[in-house]
Parts: structure tokens; C-alpha cells; sequence
């Protein structure tokens, strides 16, 4: 093979089990796997196939609805630069922006506010067995439980076809999560449910079921309306995350939306994505004071622990969200007053971001480590972040699965797997095996 390059946009990949070359088409910087498929040994031999587990490496999808630049931390709803969208728009302005792929004009934005306003409310029996929850239920397996069930509810979502049976899931999903939300909180406090007030806005309507007793309207703060409002922007969507990887793969069977979105809640759960701002909370209060945080560096860097809050898989630079939510902590402690962990925390970053260490590993910053303190101000316990974390995403979710139940190139996701285990053993039944 010659090392000149022939400015052609293909691969030359040359099989030295047989000697044979083979020009693979290169697309938006990626080659299909299935033209991998052509590369085998013989014609009754299987084709080359790639390894990769949790896609650390392969691109799923085309999407038009979320650009990262993890290198520069840039994060683009639509085009849009997330910065401008949390500090000028709403959440419900950027859901329809992730919805429809525009901005709305004012007719449709009112049609819109409107229409999510009016579909707050939830089937009475909803209600019913989401009071049959144990005592102690988790909301987050509250919530994808309840979520799921809205299927049920609601048969004719399975019609996916159809643009307006699509729209109306859409519009009822965005529009009950806050209360399924709320009531799965409210539960775990043996506090009787809030139902839905439409004379509020989105976020401060969330507020009222959540936080409302005995008085006859419940009007949070303004400026804790704000940060909650662009909390939830700030998680609207993140392109191919693992949530919305199970949304898609779930939605790929092309099962109704509410089935899928349940399943990106279900990923969400875990540990390893909606976490970590428990655990950066945790690691604050153990460092408990300013004084401590040397001896706590030094430790990160011996190896003994990490830093939470720090680093990402995609960002090799400040996450952009969390350049904001730092901002939303300050607003917040405004109302709450102070909480000393905000004081530690920046302490933290501003040791941190000068540490070799820390810049040789391009750590920085992430979206949870300011999150989780702000979370803390209103009073929610640690097991509701990642309901509220699911709030947010749920218009980016289902943008998602618009996305892919309308894309020709999309199959039923069902990825190959490298064989480990035994083949032709012969079968004894128990009756002479346990003989
Ligand atoms: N503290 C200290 N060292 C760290 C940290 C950290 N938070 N994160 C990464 N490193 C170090 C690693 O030890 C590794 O060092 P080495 O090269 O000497 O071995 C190097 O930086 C590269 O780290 P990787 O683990 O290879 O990075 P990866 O991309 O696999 O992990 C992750 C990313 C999981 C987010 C990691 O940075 C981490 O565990 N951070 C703390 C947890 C956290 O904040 N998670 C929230 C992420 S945001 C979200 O999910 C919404």
C-alpha cells in the first residue's frame, strides 16, 4: 500500500489473513459498519464486525437536535448556544425548540404553553396506585413506574405514525411529568397529592405540587422559579447519553413513547448517570471546611479518591452547564441564605483548576457539581435530583424518539455479540443427572 494520500474520502483497509484490499466509503467522518461486512475469510465465513462495548466509538444515529464540542465545551440545543437559551428563554420555549426544531413564533408558543397547561392533570386512578407505593417508595422508581403506566391510559399513543397522535403523547408527557414527579415526592412524605394549578407557569406550577399545604395558593419566589426553570433547560437534552440511548433503543421496537421514555428514566436511575451530585454533596460535607481542602487534594491525587463533580467523558474542557448553574447556586442562596458547602466548593474549583494535576487531565467542572447544592437549598432529599434531572430531559427524550421514529435509516436496535460460551454439549435430563 502506498503512504501517499489520494485525497479520495474512502478507507483502504487490507485483510492480512487473505491479502485482500478493500475501499470503504467515508461519511461525516465515520464508515458504516456493515460495509464492514464484506471483509471475511470465505464466502461461508461471517464478515468483520466491530467491538464496542457501551459505543465508546460508534455513532448510533443521525441527529440534528444536540451539538456538543466536548473540546471547546460548547453545548448546542438546535443550534442554539446554551448559554443564551438559560439565560433568555424558558423551558417551554426550549422544549418546543428540541420538539420542532424552530423557534416558535407567538401564536404557536401561546398554542403550546396552552396546550402542556392543559394536559397537567393526570387520570384519577393514577392517583389511586400511586398512593398503593410502599411508604418509603423511591420516586425515581415511583416515577418510571407511573410513567409506564400512562401507556395504559392512553392506547391509541401506540398509533406512532400518525403526526398528531405523535404530538399529543408529546404534549401529555412534557405536561403530566412535574406530576408524577411532585406526587412520587409527596408520597414519600405522607403528604396528600397537589393537584395541577393552571394559573401558574410550568416550573412554578411543579413548586405548588410539591411544596403547597394548607394555603390556598402557593407562589414561590420568582427567582426560585428561575433557577429550577433553567436547571431544567440546562438538562433538556445531551445528545446520545445513555438515557436517551435507552429511549431509543426501547422506541426502536416501536413500542408508544410513554414505554420508551419510561425506559430512559429507568437509565437515568442509575448511579453512573443521574448520581453524582448525591455524591458531590457527600464529598463537601467530609471536607467540612475550607482548612481541609490541601489535605483532601492530596488525596485525589495519591489516587485515594476523585474528585466528584470533576471531569467528563465528553467535556475536556469547563462543562458550559456548569459555568451557569454556579451562577443559578449564587441566586439561589440570595433567597435560602448561604449554605458553607457553596463556600468550600468554589475553594475546591479554584484550587483545582490550578492543580497540574487536574490540567494535565483536562478535569474541570461538570453540570453536578453545583447542582446538587442548589437542589439542597429547596429543601429536596437527595432521592429527588434525579427526578428533577428527569423532568428536564423528558423534552429532549422525546425529541429524540421523534427523531428516530421518523428516520428511514433505523432499524430495531439489536447489536451483535462476540460468542464466549460452550456449543454442542449433549443434554442430560435431571432424571439421570441427579442420579
Ligand atoms: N478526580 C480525580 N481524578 C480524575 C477524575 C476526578 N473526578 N476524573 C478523572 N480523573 C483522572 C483519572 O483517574 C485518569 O487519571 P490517569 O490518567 O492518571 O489514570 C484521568 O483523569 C482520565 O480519567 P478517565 O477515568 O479515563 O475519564 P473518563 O472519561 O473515563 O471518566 C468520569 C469520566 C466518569 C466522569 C470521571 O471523570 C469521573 O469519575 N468523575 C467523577 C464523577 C462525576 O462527577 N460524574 C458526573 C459526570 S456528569 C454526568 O454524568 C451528568
Amino acid at each position: 500500500m502506498s503512504n501517499e494520500a489520494s485525497g479520495k474520502d474512502t478507507l483502504t483497509v487490507r485483510d492480512n489473513r487473505t491479502g485482500q484490499d478493500y475501499e470503504i466509503p467515508i461519511t461525516d467522518g465515520t464508515i458504516a459498519a456493515k460495509d464492514l461486512g464484506q471483509i471475511k475469510v470465505g464466502d461461508d465465513q461471517p464478515g468483520l464486525a466491530t467491538y464496542d462495548p457501551g459505543f465508546v466509538n460508534t455513532a448510533s444515529c443521525r441527529s440534528a437536535v444536540t451539538y456538543i464540542d466536548g473540546d471547546q465545551g460548547i453545548l448546542e440545543y438546535r443550534g442554539y448556544p446554551i448559554e443564551q437559551l438559560a439565560e433568555k428563554s424558558n423551558f417551554l420555549e426550549v422544549a418546543y425548540l428540541l420538539i420542532h426544531g424552530a423557534l416558535p413564533t407567538k401564536a404557536e408558543y401561546d398554542a403550546w404553553v396552552h396546550e402542556i397547561t392543559y394536559h397537567t392533570f393526570v387520570h384519577e386512578n393514577v392517583k389511586s396506585f400511586m398512593e398503593g407505593f410502599r411508604y418509603d417508595a423511591h420516586p425515581m422508581g415511583m416515577l418510571m413506574a407511573s410513567t409506564g403506566a400512562l401507556s395504559t391510559f392512553y392506547p391509541d399513543a401506540r398509533n406512532i405514525t400518525d403526526a398528531d397522535n405523535r404530538h399529543m403523547q408529546i404534549v401529555r408527557m412534557i405536561a403530566k411529568m412535574p406530576t408524577l414527579g411532585a406526587w412520587s415526592f409527596r408520597h414519600a412524605q405522607g403528604k396528600p397529592f397537589v393537584y395541577p394549578d393552571n394559573d401558574l407557569g410550568y416550573t412554578a406550577n411543579f413548586l405548588s405540587m410539591l411544596f403547597k399545604m394548607s394555603e390556598k395558593k402557593f407562589e414561590a419566589d420568582e427567582r426560585l422559579v428561575k433557577a429550577l426553570d433553567v436547571l431544567f433547560i440546562l438538562h433538556a437534552d445531551h445528545e446520545q447519553n445513555a438515557s436517551t440511548n435507552a429511549v431509543r433503543s426501547v422506541g426502536s421496537t416501536q413500542v408508544d413513547p410513554y414505554s420508551a421514555v419510561a425506559a430512559g428514566v429507568g437509565a437515568l436511575f442509575g448511579p453512573l448517570h443521574g448520581g453524582a451530585n448525591e455524591a458531590v454533596l457527600r464529598m463537601l460535607r467530609r471536607i467540612g471546611s475550607k482548612e481541609n481542602i490541601p489535605a483532601f487534594i492530596a488525596g485525589v491525587k495519591d489516587g485515594n479518591e476523585k474528585l466528584m463533580g470533576f471531569g467528563h467523558r465528553v467535556y475536556k474542557n469547563y462543562d458550559p452547564r456548569a459555568k451557569i448553574i454556579k451562577k443559578s447556586a449564587e441566586d439561589v442562596f440570595e433567597v435560602t441564605g448561604t449554605n458553607p458547602l457553596l463556600d468550600i466548593a468554589k475553594e475546591l474549583e479554584k484550587i483545582a483548576l490550578e492543580d497540574e494535576y487536574f490540567v494535565k487531565r483536562k478535569l474541570y467542572p461538570n453540570v453536578d457539581f453545583y447542582s446538587g447544592l442548589i437542589y439542597e437549598a429547596f429543601q429536596f432529599p437527595p432521592e429527588m435530583f434525579t427526578v428533577l434531572f428527569a423532568i428536564g430531559r423528558t423534552p429532549g427524550w422525546l425529541a429524540q424518539w421523534l427523531e428516530l421514529v421518523q428516520d428511514k435509516d433505523q432499524k430495531i436496535a439489536r447489536p451483535k455479540q462476540i460468542y464466549t460460551g460452550d456449543r454442542r454439549l449433549t443434554f442430560a435430563p435431571a432424571s439421570e443427572r441427579w442420579a
